[in-house]
Parts: C-alpha cells; sequence; structure tokens
C-alpha cells in the first residue's frame, strides 16, 4: 500500500484564496488587514522567513511592515516599538521573529504585544488559553496541522496521537490542540525510551524533533497518519523531514512531503490569524458607535 500524499502546498493556496476574499472585504471598509514584523540582528534564516512573510502578506492583500534593528539594539527601544505597534489602527498583527540576539529577554519582549495582535500566539495569555482550549489565537504550525487533518477528513476523536518533540511553538500546543479534539495523547521526545513502541501505536503521528529521517517504517502502524513537521537541510542541499519518507509511504495511510507539507500551511495560518485580528478589531470599532 501507498499512502495518500497530504499535499500542503494545494491546501495552502485554497485556503489563502478563501481568505483574500475576506481581507479584499474589510479592504472595502477601510479596515485592510495589517501585519508588523520585527525582527533584531542579522540571523539569516531570520531573515529568509520575514521575507516570505511579508511576500504572502503582499499576495493576499494585507499590509505589511517589517520593523528591523540592529544585533546590538536596546531591549527597552524594542519593547517601546511593539507598544507603538499596539496602538496602531493601522496593525492588528504584531510578530517578533525568534530566536531574539542572546541579551534579550524574549518572554519580556514578547509579553509586549497585546494579546488581540499576538498572531503567532506566543504571548503567555494565548499560551494558557490553549490549556483552557479558550484561544484567541492558535500557533500557526500546530493549526496547519488540524487544518490538514480536517481537509483529508482524518478523524481525532477518540484516536491515539503520538507527538515527537515538545518544543513551545510546536510539540506542546499540538499535544493539547489534539487533546481537545478528543484524542488520546502521547506526548514523547527524541530521548523517549522504547520510542518505536510508542510510535507504532499512534493512529496519528506528529513529528517535530528536527532530527531527518528518524521515523523509519517499521516505528509507524499499518494505515497511521503521519504528518512531518522538521525540514532538515541535508549535506548537499536537499530538503528531508523527521520522517523517512520513503519507507514510512509504503506504510502508512496519509504522509506529508517535505518539502510541501506542513511548511506551506504554517504562513498560510499566520495570514488567516492577521485577517482574523482584522476582522474582530472591526467588529469591536463597530459595536462601539
Ligand atoms: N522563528 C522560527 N519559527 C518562528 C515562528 O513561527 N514565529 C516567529 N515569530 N519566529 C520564529
Amino acid at each position: 500500500m501507498s499512502a495518500t500524499m497530504m499535499d500542503g502546498t494545494g491546501l495552502a493556496r485554497k485556503v489563502r484564496a478563501e481568505w483574500k476574499g475576506r481581507a479584499q472585504l474589510l479592504a472595502g471598509n477601510g479596515n485592510q488587514p495589517g501585519l508588523a514584523v520585527v525582527i533584531v540582528g542579522d540571523d539569516a534564516a531570520s531573515r529568509v522567513y520575514v521575507r516570505n512573510k511579508a511576500r504572502a502578506c503582499s499576495e493576499t492583500g494585507i499590509y505589511s511592515e517589517i520593523h528591523e534593528f540592529p544585533e546590538n539594539a536596546n531591549q527597552d527601544e524594542v519593547i517601546r516599538r511593539i507598544q507603538e505597534l499596539n496602538g496602531s489602527p493601522r496593525i492588528h498583527g504584531v510578530l517578533v521573529q525568534l530566536p531574539l540576539p542572546r541579551h534579550f529577554e524574549s518572554a519580556k519582549v514578547i509579553a509586549s504585544i497585546a494579546v488581540e495582535k499576538d498572531v503567532d500566539s506566543f504571548h503567555l495569555h494565548n499560551v494558557g488559553a490553549l490549556l483552557t482550549g479558550s484561544t484567541v489565537f492558535a500557533p500557526c504550525t500546530p493549526l496547519g496541522v488540524m487544518k490538514m487533518l480536517e481537509a483529508y477528513g482524518v478523524e481525532i476523536e477518540g484516536r491515539h496521537a503520538v507527538v515527537v518533540g515538545r518544543s513551545n511553538i510546536v510539540g506542546k500546543p499540538m499535544a493539547l490542540m489534539l487533546l481537545q479534539k478528543g484524542a488520546t495523547v502521547t506526548i514523547c521526545t527524541s530521548k523517549t525510551r522504547d520510542l518505536a513502541e510508542h510510535t507504532s501505536r499512534a493512529d496519528i503521528l506528529v513529528v517535530a524533533t528536527g532530527k531527518p529521517r528518524m521515523i523509519t517504517a517499521g516505528m509507524v502502524k499499518s494505515g497511521a497518519t503521519v504528518i512531518d513537521v522538521g525540514i532538515n537541510r541535508m549535506p548537499g542541499g536537499k530538503l528531508a523531514g523527521d520522517v523517512d519518507f520513503d519507507s514510512v509511504r509504503e506504510k502508512a495511510g496519509y504522509i506529508t512531503p517535505v518539502p510541501g507539507g506542513v511548511g506551506p500551511m504554517t504562513i498560510t495560518m499566520l495570514l488567516c490569524n492577521t485577517i482574523e485580528a482584522a476582522e474582530r478589531a472591526q467588529a469591536r470599532s463597530l459595536a462601539a458607535k
């Protein structure tokens, strides 16, 4: 059996087209959605991510601003800028690109973002809200995974989901979102003893460890849905996921490719969250009239 490929690129295109219509409606009312991206220092990968976010905004009818600071910037100066953006009616989403330079306290900077503009969902309020199932915004990568599962009709309730990886931006929120939808959830890390024993019991397996091709066919239940969040640059330049795609696709029921799986959905969810933030701001301003 060969797995059905979950096409993140195609789904992202479809979702963006739908939401572009919503952005146009807002713009027609003089409320074009706006995203501000704050970047500090010169991390090469971060610069590429930020450029891609700005391009995706422009393609979707979202206004965007990039606020760049040098590596030796002062934390208070960055927080002051975030506070200005919090107050700007032109801006509905504020995102601080991570990692910040080592002399920054990331938690303090993230805490300065207004909760209703925290489209990355990194603010402690939004992290906590996820725990109680009452999110303001959900974090983009796990939200993108949930949309993919929904689009392909993968049942979650009552199923056993195994998440490998415990990062704050993927593994932990992913586990909570699957739990909220009624899955029985196991969280593993790359250090879990007898990892294969856990992964091979998963109906839904989500892998986000940053260890290229660590999940092999022998670790996967026949017919399982396998979601690969990893993007690893291999010697020679090729991209590989955390799942050994060529072997696992013969065993799984559904599988995401790398590239072209979860990746395109992540930025798409950022666009959706920004448009939703603008819709809420418009509703608030109408209610106040
Ligand atoms: N750095 C790596 N991934 C992300 C992300 O999704 N959002 C932000 N703000 N920074 C990141």
